[in-house]
This record gives structure tokens, C-alpha cells and sequence, in this order.
């Protein structure tokens, strides 16, 4: 699977979860209701930008030659989502609020689905891509130079592809994750 592809199944589950959270900030749900559910759909979200953020940006603009106003739109709209998300979280909110996340969130994922996973597709080899989708595996631990044990456990797993095997440590062999993710 390339990551465009995980990225996108993901998009299918928030706008779903958007359309809910919409119908009940527009009935007379309870503010405590509705910041519960904020954050279970912006703590989901905080963790898929980050992948975003983290892994495809970075390749995107590599792949590019730069920086371009797609992406950097794209950036804009994760920082102001989160301070939409901080304002809820620090219960300096009304429904108003929570209508203005579901449509910005929806914007977003609507102009990266058509525009950035697009130009994506476009720009980047298709097995770079793929590779990519194991980012949590890879390329975060790369890319934040911090070593993760459970996905080194990787290493001792003979059905992982070739270039997920890492040395492991013996205790971490208990505590590998699946293959694939
Ligand atoms: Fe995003
Ligand atoms: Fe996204």
C-alpha cells in the first residue's frame, strides 16, 4: 500500500466522523458531549498529520525542488487546526467553534486528497511511496532520530521485507509488532 493510499482509507474515516460530530453540534448537545468528541477525531488527526508532516511533506517538497503554495496552505491549515483544537481543549468554546473545525478539517482533507496526495502520486516513484506507508516502522524514527525498540523488533520477524530486518536486541523479540502496518 502507498502511504497516499493510508492517508486517504484515514480521510474516508474523519469525514465520516466529521458529519457526525456536525449534526451534534448543530442539535443541543452538551459542550462537554461535543469536546469529547473533538478530541477523539483531533487526537486521530494530530497523529495522521504528523505522519504527513513528518514523512510525506518532506518528500514532496524534495521531489519538487522546493517549497510550493499547495503544501504551504496544507502546513497553514494544520497550525490553525490545532489552535481551533487548543481553544476546544481549553474549554474557550461554543458550537461555532466546533462548525469551524468540521469545516476547515473537511477543506483540508478534501484539498489533499485532490491536490497534495495528488501531485504526490505524481512526483514521487511509486515504490518510494509504498515504502514510505511504513513510516512508523522507518522513516518517523528516521526522521526524529529517535530509536523506537518495537519496531526494531521488526528484525526478527523472516516474513518482514528484506529492509525492515534491523538487529534486535534479545529481550525486544517478545514485543515485536506485526509486519506490515
Ligand atoms: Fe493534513
Ligand atoms: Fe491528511
Amino acid at each position: 500500500m502507498k502511504i497516499t493510499e493510508r492517508l486517504k482509507a484515514e480521510h474516508g474515516v474523519f469525514l465520516y466522523q466529521l458529519d457526525q460530530l456536525e449534526e451534534l453540534a448543530l442539535r443541543d448537545t452538551s459542550m462537554d458531549v461535543l469536546a469529547a468528541v473533538v478530541e477523539t477525531i483531533a487526537s486521530a488527526e494530530d497523529h495522521h498529520a504528523m505522519i504527513e508532516d513528518q514523512v510525506l511533506y518532506p518528500a514532496l517538497v524534495q521531489a519538487n525542488g522546493g517549497e510550493f503554495a499547495l503544501l504551504s496552505k496544507a502546513r497553514a491549515e494544520h497550525v490553525e487546526l490545532r489552535r481551533l483544537v487548543s481553544r476546544i481543549r481549553s474549554r474557550v468554546f461554543d458550537e461555532h467553534t466546533v462548525c469551524a473545525f468540521v469545516a476547515l478539517l473537511r477543506e483540508h482533507l478534501e484539498r489533499e486528497i485532490h491536490g497534495v496526495f495528488a501531485l504526490a502520486e505524481e512526483l514521487i516513484p511509486q515504490d518510494t511511496l509504498v515504502r514510505m506507508a511504513n513510516w512508523d516502522v522507518d522513516h518517523l524514527r528516521e526522521a526524529a532520530g529517535v530509536p523506537r525498540p518495537w519496531a526494531s523488533a521488526l528484525g526478527s520477524d523472516p516474513s518482514a521485507p528484506a529492509d525492515l530486518r534491523l538487529q534486535v536486541p534479545p529481550h525486544d523479540r517478545d514485543h515485536r509488532p506485526r509486519a506490515g502496518r
